[in-house]
């Protein structure tokens, strides 16, 4: 097959004022020049789309710096070498990177990370259950929330990449009950029938807050995985047990928000109940990674945990995806194939 010398790659072209539209983006067809020393030239099997990709669009300073306007957006992906000059990162290695949101990479070779394939899995699990959203997860739950056996634990945003993953790691770590929130019928159906949640709640059926205290009743939670903020952290606040913690993973109800949202009227739990509310990001945990990954692609291999993705085709397909997921599109890891 031959080499491709040109990639097609999105561009922010302007900054979003509440929910992105295809206007915030163009698409750009760019010449390739040729490799310089150790090198390599990457076709992208899959480049990944995810939420905090929306606060990048936005020019504030946060943990990761501001995409740029008119320039190529990077993100996530993983694909396989078509072209080297590197003696570490040879023809047909497959590799994981962060040079998404294009159908062809290129750049020192020290950017581009050989990984293993997991048998049976696409290659786009490298993405999700095997990758960052996986490990998110991973992290969250052990080095922030510090899981133990037998407790309650929530999550919100369960049945997206990362919820998805919170709920099985806590079963496989001894949780007692496991509960999470989705935003469809669909979604709650799976939490309970494929991902062996003990109970769930669509929080589009009616106020996160009421549904929550009922399904949890006396027994409380012990840990609340948080992935969408709002009223679900304060619907979380109102049933915390004493002594228990807070893995603050995201906010995804405010990502699109043009104002300020009000917080939670509940925070003096946070005093009277003794909780711990950490916040992370994964940048800070890479250190988890090996271990993440022993636990991980052993729990899969043996069926222990399963996983989904949504898939969607091309990279002109890139914008839907990532608009998508915003709006609950996907179940598991939302993916664009490229190749
Ligand atoms: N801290 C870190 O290092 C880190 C790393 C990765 C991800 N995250 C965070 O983890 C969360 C999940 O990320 P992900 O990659 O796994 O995405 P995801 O859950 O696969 O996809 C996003 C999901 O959010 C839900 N959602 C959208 N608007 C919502 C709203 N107003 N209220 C409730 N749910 C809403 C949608 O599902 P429904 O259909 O259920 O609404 C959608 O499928 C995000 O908050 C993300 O920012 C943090």
């Amino acid at each position: 097959m031959s080499i491709p010398d040109q990639s097609t790659q999105i561009q922010l072209v302007a900054r979003p004022e509440g929910w992105p539209t295809h206007e915030n983006f163009r698409t750009v067809v760019v010449d390739l020049p040729d490799l310089g020393p150790d090198e390599v030239r990457v076709v992208n099997d899959y480049v990944s789309v995810d939420p905090y990709m929306r606060g990048r669009m936005n020019d504030v300073k946060s943990y990761i710096a501001p995409f740029a306007l008119d320039a190529t957006m990077d993100g996530g992906a993983v694909g396989h070498v078509v072209a080297s000059t590197s003696d570490t990162v040879p023809v047909g290695a497959v590799v994981s990177h962060n040079q998404g949101w294009r159908d062809v990479a290129q750049g020192p070779a020290a950017r581009f990370r050989v990984v293993e394939e997991a048998p049976g899995l696409p290659r786009s699990a490298l993405l999700g259950i095997l990758g960052m959203t996986g490990l998110t997860a991973y992290v969250g739950l052990g080095e922030i929330a510090r899981l133990s056996m037998g407790d309650t634990v929530f999550v919100s945003g369960a049945a997206g990449a990362v919820g998805t993953a919170v709920g099985q790691i806590a079963r496989r770590k001894g949780a007692a009950r496991v509960i999470g929130s989705a935003g469809s019928a669909e979604k709650v159906a799976l939490l309970t029938e494929r991902y062996g949640f003990d109970a769930a709640i669509n929080y589009k059926d009616g106020p996160i807050r009421e549904q929550l205290a009922e399904v949890v009743g006396e027994d409380g939670v012990d840990v609340y995985f948080d992935n969408v903020g709002g009223d679900h952290l304060e619907a979380a606040l109102d049933v915390m047990n004493r002594f228990g913690r807070v893995a603050v993973c995201g906010a995804i109800a405010g990502y699109n928000d043009t104002d300020r949202t009000p917080g939670p009227d509940n925070l003096m739990n946070i005093v009277s109940r003794s909780l711990t509310l950490r916040g992370f990001t994964l940048g800070d945990h890479f250190s988890a990674q090996p271990a993440f990954e022993a636990d991980m692609r052993r729990w899969v291999a043996e069926g222990r945990i399963v996983h989904d993705e949504t898939v969607v085709e091309g990279i002109d397909h890139a914008v839907d995806a990532f608009l998508s997921m915003l709006e609950g599109g996907n179940t598991g890891k939302m993916v664009v194939k490229t190749s």
